[in-house]
């Protein structure tokens, strides 16, 4: 870092529906502040069920954010797709850290269900099993390396050196810890409700005890209210967003397609109570577009009984108010908090 020169970190959330950037640097009091934030026009049909159909739109678009964003930095913090990348958490005999790594390698091989040549492995050891002392829990990240290495070489041709440190779930994570406190005992459950897809985040000191991505989002509201009301994609995408004149009952609609999402909570809940491992879900936190989408967090507020609220992942960072040029930033930062989470990570490290 040259001197006086504050560092800039760059976030890049490649999703389905758009690309969101995040400039943050770093203050000399460990704090951050917002430099610069975009989003992109709606990408189409360009990524679908997390594959890359149509490479050049997608990399125009990176450049284009950027551009008219003014964003020069090259280095970006990006994080891979769902699919390229398995989460799995194993149990095994304790060990050091120093012993963990070739146990862990081979442990690997019985339960990711690849080549293990062809995956890069990552993991972090959570601490003692919670029926077992003599045991301790490991968080396997297993991602697949030629899935990971097309996406950083689309980065590349959209001009700028990619680092590859993340899934959505964990940036979403990392963002919201850097915004919220949360008592050792909460056990929060993180939904990242995009345009394809659901991650689903249960942690309880900072700990990820259950990650699951579903096939449920903003697509599947506009599809339902679509096929209900007989209604145009654009005229369902407007009633998703609130925009549709009286009379046309939305609200059952999305609760019905948010079913898919409260179902998988409640079978997480169960699933770590049985095992011991994290009690019931206190507190819900939403982001992601579809987190704007009426309805969504009311829901799952009813169905869990537990505080639910919107992300906002610039809580604690600093920014120009003018960046939103008068925009509610609510209607914005829930759709950063991934961008958010990726910035805050610097280059190299790792989760
Ligand atoms: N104000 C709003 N009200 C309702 N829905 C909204 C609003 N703003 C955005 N959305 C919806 O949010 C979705 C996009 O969210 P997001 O940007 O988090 O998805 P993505 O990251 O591109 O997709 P994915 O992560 O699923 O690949 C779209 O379905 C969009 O219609
Ligand atoms: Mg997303």
């Amino acid at each position: 870092m040259l001197f006086g020169k504050k560092q800039s970190l760059v976030g890049l959330d490649i999703g389905s529906h758009s690309v969101k950037v995040v400039e943050l640097e770093v203050q000399s009091n460990k704090t951050y502040r917002l430099i610069n934030w975009g989003i992109s026009q709606p990408l189409a049909e360009a990524i679908v069920d997390g594959e890359i159909m149509d490479r050049q739109l997608v990399t125009d678009a990176i450049t284009n954010l950027l551009e008219s964003r003014g964003i020069k930095s090259r280095n970006v913090v990006a994080a891979v797709s769902g699919r390229a990348v398995i989460v799995k958490k194993i149990t095994m005999n304790k060990l050091s850290a120093d012993d963990a790594q070739q146990a862990i390698y081979w442990e690997a091989e019985q339960h990711v269900p690849y080549d293990i040549n062809d995956v890069s492995l990552d993991f972090e050891i959570l601490g003692a099993a919670p029926n077992d002392p003599k045991q301790m829990q490991v968080l396997l990240v297993a991602a697949k390396k030629d899935m990971v290495m097309s996406f950083s070489d689309l980065i590349r041709e959209a001009g700028l050196q990619p680092s590859i440190v993340d899934v959505d779930s964990f940036a979403a994570q990392n963002a919201i810890e850097a915004n919220y406190d949360f008592a050792p005992e909460e056990v929060v459950a993180i939904l990242n409700v995009g345009s394809e897809m659901t991650n689903i985040n249960i942690i309880q000191g900072g700990v990820p005890y259950f990650t699951k991505d579903l096939q449920v989002g903003g697509n599947t509201f506009v599809e339902s209210i679509q096929r209900k009301f007989n209604l145009s994609q654009s005229e369902a995408a407007a009633a998703v967003r609130g925009e549709s004149g009286p009379g046309l009952e939305v609200a059952p609609v999305i609760e019905q397609a948010c079913e898919g999402i409260a179902t998988a909570l409640e079978r997480a809940q169960a699933y770590l109570r049985t095992a011991g491992e994290a009690g019931s879900i206190s507190r819900i936190m939403i982001c992601g577009g579809s987190a704007l989408t009426p309805g969504v967090p009311e829901f799952l507020n009813r169905r869990f009984s537990v505080p639910t609220e919107i992300v906002n992942p610039l809580q604690r960072v600093q920014y120009d108010p003018s960046l939103f040029a008068g925009q509610d930033v609510m209607k914005v930062a829930p759709l950063l908090t991934v961008g958010v989470g990726l910035a805050l990570r610097r280059q190299g490290d790792k989760k």
